[in-house]
């Protein structure tokens, strides 16, 4: 893994990110029956990237003499063995490959469970996250900024990123035509399902337009597939109490519960901007959708008028994916 990552930011000359996560049923790629605990799957998460990141420091750049003259590629005394016994791995190191100048890697982290929060507070630049609605975004952000303050870190080393689901057309009766063209296909006996594995409310008999209600909710699986996904398909339920079928169109059944745009260029910028004001968000993680013109929209009119509006650099300053973070 650490060479893996430290060879893509060497052939990227430094634009090499790592999204940490616990994975979604990651047990089936190891013929494991089940997930291990939230818990057990972030203390494994620490020590793993702990390690990871040793073995990139454990052969700096300044290492490299590269001298044809003596005949010394390296400075062998900085190159050092990290010699890590704990609790899951045993590494002796050093990693093989050096590291890419002094831009480090940005650790982005995604999960927002409690364990997955505190993980992230103590070692991510930035979270992948999913918030569908602006609430749920400032009231994470604010979160994640008091727990990195919670390991001696600054409120501001740790940015709030959520993944954009953006349609978007030349009308807003456009954009919501193209919404319903792209999801016209969606399979409802599988989002019936996916209701039930993450909040165990079976909606299989339900009339369409009966409306779910806090009574409805069952107590939480004990070990669902993805807490945060499940919270969040609660808290959706909570919020606008929404007959079966608009709960199955819903970003958080039907979209991994990101937050969605369906409208012109403008209203994208006016939401954002909304977003931006409101300390709701740091930037944001564009999924275009629908067509290729609704990705034209961001690329071509949506991402320059960003820049127009200060919300969004002009020029690269930095050549790096950790500097591009730091000049947002
Ligand atoms: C925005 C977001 C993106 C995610 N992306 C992935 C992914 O690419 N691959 C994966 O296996 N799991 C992904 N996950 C799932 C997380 O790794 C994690 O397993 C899941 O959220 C459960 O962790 P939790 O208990 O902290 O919620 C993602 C989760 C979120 C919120």
């Amino acid at each position: 893994m650490a060479r893996q990552i430290q060879s893509l930011h060497w052939l990227s000359n430094g634009r090499a990110g790592w999204n940490i996560v616990t994975a979604l049923d990651g047990n089936e790629n190891f013929g494991l029956a089940e997930m291990p605990s939230a818990e057990e799957r972030y203390a494994r998460a620490a020590e793993f990237t702990e390690v990871v990141r040793l073995l990139w420091e454990s052969y700096p750049a300044d290492a490299i003499r590269a001298d044809r003259v003596s005949g010394v590629y390296a400075d062998t005394a900085r190159v050092r063995s990290i010699a890590h016994v704990g609790r899951h791995l045993s590494v002796k190191g050093p990693l093989t490959l050096p590291c890419f100048g002094n831009a480090r890697v940005p650790l982005i982290q995604a999960g927002a469970s409690p364990a997955g929060r505190n993980f992230a507070a103590s070692i991510a630049d930035a979270v992948f996250a999913s918030t569908p609605d602006k609430q749920a975004a400032m009231d994470l952000r604010l979160d994640l900024r008091r727990r990195a303050e919670g390991h001696g870190r600054q409120a501001g080393d740790i940015l709030v990123m959520p993944g954009l689901s953006l349609y978007l057309a030349d009308s807003r009766a456009e954009a919501k035509d193209l919404f319903a063209a792209t999801h016209a296909h969606a399979d409802r006996a599988r989002a019936i399902a996916s209701v039930r594995a993450m909040i165990g409310l079976d909606l299989a008999d339900w009339p369409q337009d009966k409306r779910i209600t806090i009574g409805d909710l069952p107590t939480m699986p004990q070990a669902p597939r993805s807490r945060t996904h499940s919270e969040l398909l609660r808290r959706a339920i909570l919020r606008d109490e929404p007959t079966v079928d608009e709960l199955l169109r819903l970003p958080e059944v039907m979209a991994s519960a990101h937050w969605q745009i369906v409208g012109t260029v403008d209203d994208a910028l006016a939401e954002i901007r909304d977003w931006m004001a409101d300390a709701a968000i740091d930037g944001f993680i564009a999924v275009p959708g629908g067509s290729v013109t609704s990705m034209r929209l961001v690329l071509e009119r949506l991402v320059p008028s960003l820049a127009d509006a200060g919300l969004f650099r002009k020029h690269y300053e930095a050549s790096t994916f950790i500097g591009h973070l730091a000049e947002r």
